[in-house]
């Protein structure tokens, strides 16, 4: 029997309309063509197994032409795994982590960092989901003391779960900050190649230039089936992390598949295409929002989100429409995602079906 290409054969079902798209999140969207090409390119014959083949050399390459040569690619499986192999590489026993109390790894991630790593996660809360050097110093005291778990490492999101970007001189001011204070840097960019898209610039100058340690690069968003990669840009400062992945249960043995998916992002320009389209998305949501009587859009659209009030009896009737999150149960603030595969026409048809829907009230 030969694998390859061409072996299209499936006893498998289709159990889903394919034309049905929706605003909950970039990750509900299926797999950008050209990636599923490239994981049928890898398929076929044998690489060694658990990094050692060939996509995962080559994918070194990739990653040190957009963070600098000192970069270090580790493919995991997911972006919670990502988050926690990185925070236990930049932390000891005794350490913590300040972040904003919007953050993934303090809202969204079952506690993993504090069960899986024992890492202590010290919350600031912020008004657009950006830390500053002010807001870090709430949090970045007690070095020394025994009884307060040391803050060692601040982690940041870019772009931010409030669909906020930081500019390059916000990233640079709180690296230069932590690392006076000795601590070290995590950036978590699930959503990092749509900060590239909105700030139009390399990925290095808002990461490895800026101060950046350790990174989490997220693919799931950005169009791949599944993986995210651990990218230490200090290597100095960061070690261990083939360790520390394995420990946490994030080692792929069958890497080849997903590092292949980030050459397809990464070796030309898919990343931007994919991410600059779910940008503009966004904005035209906004925009086409923007006029409807009753709707607020409550925050910045800097990269792929648009979050709004409007009532919520409107919201509730459109959620059996449309697939999207309430983000805030108390405020009725509501979340709609763009990825790399809304169509003008599913904004289009959305936002006529929430004048609609604000019609009836
Ligand atoms: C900011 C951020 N970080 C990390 C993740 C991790 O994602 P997962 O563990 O679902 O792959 C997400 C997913 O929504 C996210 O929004």
């Amino acid at each position: 029997m030969t694998i390859g290409t061409d072996d299209t054969r499936t006893d498998a079902v289709r159990h889903h309309d394919t034309t049905v798209r929706g605003f909950a999140s970039d990750n509900y969207a299926g797999i950008h063509p050209e990636v599923l090409a490239a994981i049928a390119l890898a398929n076929g014959g044998h690489q060694v197994a658990y990094g050692e083949d060939d996509y995962t050399a080559h994918l070194q390459q990739v990653f040190r032409r957009h963070f600098g040569d000192r970069a270090e690619a580790y493919p995991v499986f997911n972006g919670t795994g990502a988050n926690v192999v990185a925070l236990q590489s930049l932390l000891p026993r005794w350490g913590a982590v300040v972040a904003a109390e919007s953050a993934h790894i303090n809202v969204d991630e079952c506690g993993a960092p504090e069960k899986i790593a024992g890492i202590k996660i010290l919350t600031v809360p912020t008004p657009d989901g950006k830390l500053t050097p002010e807001l870090i110093d709430q949090q970045a005291w007690g070095w020394d003391d025994e009884h307060r778990a040391q803050p060692l490492a601040v982690s940041l999101t870019q772009s931010t779960e409030l669909g906020t970007v930081y500019t390059v001189d916000e990233v640079k001011a709180i690296c230069d900050h932590a690392h006076e204070h000795g601590m070290l840097v995590h950036m978590d960019g699930s959503r990092l190649a749509n900060a590239a898209a909105t700030l139009g610039v390399p990925f290095r100058d808002f990461t490895t230039d800026a101060g950046v340690d350790v990174l989490s690069y997220g693919g799931t968003k950005n169009g791949l089936m599944l993986g995210e990669v651990v990218v230490v840009l200090n290597p100095e400062r960061v070690r261990n992390l083939k360790f520390l992945r394995k420990m946490s249960m994030q080692l792929a043995s069958k890497m080849r598949f997903v590092s292949v998916q980030f050459e397809a992002l990464l070796a030309g320009d898919l990343y931007l295409r994919n991410a600059g389209h779910a940008n503009a998305m966004a904005k035209r949501l906004e925009q086409a929002v923007t006029g409807i009587d009753g709707v607020t859009v409550v925050r910045p659209v800097q990269a792929n989100a648009v979050f709004a009030i409007l009532p919520r009896e409107v919201s509730e009737r459109l959620q059996k429409r449309y697939r999207f999150y309430f983000w805030n149960e108390h405020t009725g603030e509501v979340r709609w995602m763009a990825s790399f595969d809304t169509s003008e026409a599913d904004i289009d048809a959305f936002a006529a079906a929430i004048a609609e829907e604000m019609g009836r009230v």
